[in-house]
């Protein structure tokens, strides 16, 4: 028996994702955004406040990168939420962390994550219900010990987080159940 809830931002898992771009001076921002999603298959839209620091670094540089945010990585995922900007100058210096620029696009690449799309925004979407920076992806990269044998990310090895808007929960899922496009094919028959 169900029970009602009421209004509940109900979808689980969410991603963690980390989102860079440069300021006007070159300095590199990061923020954390969970309400992140591929919307074709080489655009990702991101719901992110226009006030965040990142944002309106977006808009200027007209570029940004988005990293999967693993488990051995997650004070930093969890603080670049919690700070802004726009508040503290050394927002990314504090974490230690490391960025180079991209070669593809005018944003920083943090190193310490495994996995990063390079984009160049393609769009800002404002409506009375959303905004969204949306990227066109230009490129990715891995690191080696995220990759399987045949060069393809393998989500086991990442750690990826994953974030719970239920009880604002971190969590890692890895492991592997079934395969797409196949578990259901009996019922096809
Ligand atoms: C788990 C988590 C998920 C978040 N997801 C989003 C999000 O999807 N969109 C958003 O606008 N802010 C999100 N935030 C909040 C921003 O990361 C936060 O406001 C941050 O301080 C912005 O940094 P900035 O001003 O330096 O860009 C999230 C924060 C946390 C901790």
């Amino acid at each position: 028996m169900k029970k009602d809830l009421g209004v509940v931002p109900g979808v689980y898992p969410m991603p963690v994702l980390m989102v860079a771009a440069y300021d006007e001076n070159g300095k590199v921002g990061v923020m954390n955004a969970a309400w992140g999603m591929i919307c074709a298959m080489d655009k990702i839209a991101l719901f992110i406040g226009e006030g965040h620091k990142t944002t309106q670094n977006i808009l200027k540089s007209k570029a940004f990168t988005v990293s999967i945010a693993d488990k051995a990585h997650m004070d930093v995922a969890d603080f670049v939420g919690i700070a802004t900007g726009n508040k503290m100058s050394d927002k990314f210096e504090r974490t230690g962390y490391h960025a180079e620029k991209s070669k593809n696009v005018n944003a920083p690449i943090i190193d310490e994550f495994p996995f990063v799309m390079e984009c160049e925004l393609a769009e800002e979407v404002k409506t009375e219900n959303m905004h969204a920076i949306v990227g066109k992806i230009v490129n990715t990269q891995a690191e080696e010990n995220v990759l399987d044998e045949k060069g393809k990310v393998d989500p086991e090895k990442l750690d990826a987080l994953i974030f719970d808007q239920f009880k604002s929960g971190y969590y890692v899922s890895g492991e592997k159940v079934g395969k797409a496009w196949n578990a259901g094919k009996d019922l096809m028959k």
